[in-house]
C-alpha cells in the first residue's frame, strides 16, 4: 500500500511514522508513506495556501490551485483508489471504514486547515471524507495520523500475530473481553479460574460472554448495528 499525505504541516505528522508498529511496517516495505508540503505547490512569493472567504465571514479557506497542482502531479505518476479529505463534517471513522481503506493500493489523504478547503477541491477530487470524531481539531494532520494507524495495522504482515487484528475490539461489533497476564494473583486480585481450565471451548465461551456484557454496558449502540 502507498499513502500520500498532503499537508501544510508535515512536521506535525512525521513522528507517529517514526516509532513502533508504523515504523516497522514502513521498514518492512509493507507500506510507503510520502508527505507533500502544500507550500511546494504555490506560485506566489508568499507561498500562500489560503485566502479570504467569498461572501465574507471569519476564517481563511485553503485555495484550490496548490491542492489541484499537488493532486494532479501525483495522479500523473499512478492511479489512486481513494482521495480522502480529513474534515469534521465527514463520515465518522470506525473499524469498518479502516478495514475498507486497508484494502486499497494507493491513497491520497488531504489534511484541511483553517476553515477548510474550497468546495471545488471536494467536488473535483475527493472520493471520501472522513472525520475522527465530533470535535474540531486545528487541522486534519492528527486525524490523518489516526486514520493511518488504524489502517496500517490491518495490512497483512504488519502485526506479529496474524490473528491479532481479528480479535480487536469492534472487529465483530463487540468490544474486546478482559485480558490478563502473570502473576495469577496480585495483591489479592485473582485472574478468573476459567482461563486456567485448559478447556479452550470454555475459555472462548467465557470471552464471548464477557465481550457481549461489556458491549451491552458500555456501547449498546454497537449491538443495534
Ligand atoms: N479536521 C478538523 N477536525 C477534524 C476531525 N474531527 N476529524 C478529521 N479531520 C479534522
Amino acid at each position: 500500500m502507498r499513502i500520500d499525505i498532503i499537508t501544510v504541516l508535515p512536521e506535525l505528522l512525521k513522528s507517529p511514522f517514526e516509532a513502533s508498529i508504523l515504523k516497522r511496517a514502513i521498514d518492512a516495505n509493507l507500506v510507503e508513506v510520502h508527505f507533500h508540503n502544500l507550500r511546494d505547490y504555490t506560485t506566489d512569493n508568499y507561498k500562500s495556501v489560503d485566502d479570504y472567504q467569498f461572501g465574507g465571514g471569519a476564517g481563511m479557506v485553503m485555495s484550490v490551485e496548490p491542492i489541484d497542482k499537488c493532486i494532479t502531479s501525483l495522479q500523473a505518476e499512478r492511479k489512486y483508489d481513494e482521495i480522502i479529505y480529513m474534515t469534521p463534517d465527514g463520515e465518522r471513522l470506525n473499524q469498518s471504514i479502516a478495514n475498507q481503506v486497508s484494502l486499497k493500493e494507493n491513497i491520497i489523504i488531504l489534511c484541511g486547515h483553517y476553515k477548510g478547503v474550497d468546495q471545488r477541491v471536494r467536488d473535483k477530487f475527493i472520493t471520501r471524507e472522513i472525520s475522527i470524531g465530533d470535535y474540531v481539531l486545528s487541522g486534519g494532520e492528527l486525524g490523518a495520523a489516526v486514520l493511518c494507524d488504524a489502517v496500517i495495522r490491518l495490512i497483512p504482515g504488519v502485526l506479529g500475530n496474524e490473528t491479532s487484528a481479528l480479535t480487536d475490539s469492534f472487529q465483530d461489533n463487540l468490544l474486546a473481553p478482559p485480558i490478563y497476564t502473570r502473576p495469577r494473583e496480585y495483591k489479592g486480585m485473582k485472574v478468573p479460574d476459567v482461563l486456567f481450565s485448559g478447556n479452550f471451548g470454555e475459555i472462548e465461551k467465557w470471552r464471548e460472554e464477557q465481550a457481549y456484557q461489556r458491549t451491552k454496558e458500555r456501547r449498546p449502540d454497537l449491538l443495534d448495528e
